[in-house]
């Protein structure tokens, strides 16, 4: 079957993978699989920009590899792959910086964000970070790159520094990427106010056992304005019938709709149902997720692998970078 075109992605090494992160981009990443060529990178340069120790990288790129591998990526399919393995990006990263005008860098308001973040380390990779995002992309030709809303200004950059490029150098070697806004709502954690994120501890990991994921699921915080069992529920702004609506069936998505509106129901019924379809959902991820880390060398392998075949194509783009802007 022919495919649609390339796509290409990038995430830093969190290592296990939440909630969030499946719905956000790991479904979407394993979906498009079938429909276009798709690169998956584990952006380990990236993450140096925040990182205070690295001490922990090498296991988190592990563990994230695990987890992609596990809900469905296929690396005979899909190239997934290191970023640090493939150096060449390093090299676009510099040629592209001389066509980057440092006020639009420092304008960018994911720096900001940065750097009002980590006022103490406002490294020089920060800066660039986009720079480097783009070298990314564009060093696979990468047609479309799904990515979240939030990551709206870095494309815009990229696009820019693609044309930047291209008329500098008289040239059209490199490509536009599209972005391909991921349609997901943002996953609140289970304090049912923040966005879901490890470092707010206010996640729910996918390789947890079922016993773990109940227990995260009893302490996920309700509909606020409901107090007692005998309270009528909305479950508009419950954020545990959020999770029903995307694990649980249409009939049961209704049945709570209605119990919940007329206090049939209590939260810790409706806990224990989302619990319930939420561990039936992940149990094919936990069989495979512990069957490939019964051999981590085989998720190194596939690893090498992926970087063996990204390094192919990027050299070659690389060939006509190098020639078009005249570097012997
Ligand atoms: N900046 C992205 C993020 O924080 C990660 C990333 C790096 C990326 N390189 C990329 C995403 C290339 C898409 C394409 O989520």
């Amino acid at each position: 079957m022919t495919k649609k075109g390339r796509v290409f992605s990038g995430a830093r090494p969190t290592g296990r993978q939440h909630l969030g992160n499946y719905m956000g981009a790991i479904q979407n990443y394993v979906a498009l699989q079938g429909e276009y060529d798709c690169i998956y990178c584990i952006v380990d340069l990236h993450a140096l920009t925040t990182l205070e120790t690295t001490l922990d990288l090498k296991q988190n790129t592990y563990e994230m590899a695990l987890d992609w591998l596990a809900a469905g990526i296929r690396p005979e399919e899909s190239i997934i792959f290191i970023q640090s393995h493939v150096p060449q990006v390093t090299e676009l990263h510099t040629i592209l910086s001389m066509v980057t005008p440092l006020g639009k860098l420092t304008d960018l308001p994911t720096f900001k964000d940065k750097v009002r973040e980590q006022p103490h380390n406002v490294n020089y990779g920060l800066l660039g970070y986009p720079v480097l995002m783009t070298a990314d992309i564009v060093l696979y030709k990468a047609g479309a790159v799904p990515v979240g809303v939030d990551q709206a200004p870095h494309l815009e950059f990229a696009r820019e520094t693609v044309r930047s490029f291209n008329y500098h150098y008289n040239t059209n070697v490199l490509i536009e990427p599209q972005m391909k806004v991921t349609q997901v709502p943002k996953v609140i954690g289970i304090d049912g106010q923040q966005k879901m994120s490890k470092s707010l501890n206010n996640h729910i990991e996918l390789a947890s056992t079922a016993k773990e994921t109940e227990q995260r699921v009893m302490q996920m915080v309700t509909d606020p304005q409901r107090q007692r069992r005998s309270d009528p529920g909305n479950p508009d702004i419950c954020n545990v019938f959020a999770f029903h609506k995307v694990f649980s069936s249409p009939e049961e998505v209704a049945t709570v709709n209605t119990e919940c509106r007329r206090a049939g129901i209590g939260c810790v019924d409706c806990k224990r149902m989302m619990a319930r379809n939420l561990n039936q959902h992940l149990e094919p991820f936990r069989e495979r997720r512990q069957q490939i880390a019964g051999n981590p060398d085989q998720v190194w392998a596939i690893l090498d692998d992926g970087a063996q075949r990204a390094r192919a194509i990027a050299e070659a783009t690389m060939q006509e970078v190098r020639a078009a802007v005249g570097l012997a």
